[in-house]
């Protein structure tokens, strides 16, 4: 019952979408739901943000002023630090900040105090999708309980899965849009709700066997990025002593057609996720090799 008029409202966009945390990551998202015809609640607790997006100013590099205005004046988008409209919407998708403690442990109270808001004003027939990068199991050892404490059963009261984010801000070639999305559910209802929501806005849906996967693969992703750009780094040294132009080895190195991918030397990493996220693997403690 509580899946199938959830999945009817999806299909037919009428499912009223919240978005957590309005950012680099939050915002495009909430704007592309919007843009295929979901009424959607951006949730932040920046006053100033939410101020400035209420009066129709965009703060990422991939939204245009005049197309969040549109939106707001279409009644499909709004902002607001008012958490109670979670207790009428259908969706909800948790895009808050994942740092690292000065100790370079994850600091995941922004997922816990997110996750609590939205526990406080569940409903059920609700589908709670966490996108923030973070360390594996999070979903299922972090959220899950604080709602089991309310009394929702996962997968008939409420669906509850992960899906990483991939958006590269500022990148003209790939958009929200255009990149491919993948999807782990606590049950296979989880995973078919969060797949349907997103194959709404994205080309393709990929779908996982648990949550615990979809976080190991945006940490795979990002850990990948992070060894290959310090590669580069490392054989630009060597280059450069050699006296060689280490964009003419790596070009000669691409045409490979299968193994291979280019990456090039620059000022190294930076940003909130790439040097970020090998730790929120390594932070996992793993059972011996030999145990698996
Ligand atoms: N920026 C990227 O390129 C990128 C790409 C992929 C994944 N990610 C991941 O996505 C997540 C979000 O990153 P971002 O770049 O959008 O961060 P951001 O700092 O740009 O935005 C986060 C927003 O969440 C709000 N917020 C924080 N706690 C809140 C709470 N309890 N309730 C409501 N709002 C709250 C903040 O005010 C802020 O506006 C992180 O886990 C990050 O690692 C980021």
């Amino acid at each position: 019952m509580n899946y199938s008029s959830l999945a009817d409202r999806i299909a037919d966009r009428s499912a009223r979408v919240a978005i957590i945390g309005q950012g680099y990551v939050g915002l495009p998202l909430a704007v592309e739901f919007a843009r295929a015809g979901f009424a959607v609640t951006g949730v932040d607790n920046d006053l100033d943000r939410v101020g400035a997006l209420q009066a129709g100013q965009s703060c990422t590099p991939d939204l245009e002023n005049e197309d969040l205005r549109a939106l707001i004046r279409a009644g499909r988008y709004e902002a607001t630090t008012d958490f109670a409209v979670l207790e009428r919407t259908d969706v909800v998708i948790i895009c808050v900040p994942t740092p690292l403690r000065k100790s370079k442990d994850p600091d995941i109270s922004y997922i816990v105090a997110a996750g609590s808001e939205v526990a406080a004003r569940y409903h059920p027939g609700q589908l709670v999708v966490l996108e923030s990068t973070t360390y594996p199991e999070t979903t299922e050892e972090l959220l899950l309980p604080i709602f089991r404490q309310r009394g929702a059963t996962v997968g008939e009261d409420f669906f509850l899965a992960f899906s990483p984010e991939r958006i590269d801000p500022a990148n003209p070639s790939f958009k929200v849009s255009d990149i491919p999305k993948v999807v782990g559910g606590v049950t296979p209802a989880c995973t078919r709700l969060a797949a349907a929501l997103y194959g709404q806005i994205v080309p393709r849906v990929y779908q996982v066997s648990s949550p615990k996967v979809a976080e190991l693969a945006k940490l795979y992703e990002n850990v990948f990025r992070n060894v290959n750009i310090a590669l580069a780094n490392e054989f630009a040294l060597m280059c450069r002593r050699l006296g060689v132009s280490t964009k003419e080895v790596i070009d000669a190195a691409a045409t490979k057609p299968f193994g291979f991918m280019p990456f090039y030397p620059g000022p190294g990493i930076g940003g909130h996720c790439i040097p970020v996220d090998p730790l929120y693997l390594s932070w996992r403690p793993c059972p011996p090799m030999w145990s698996r």
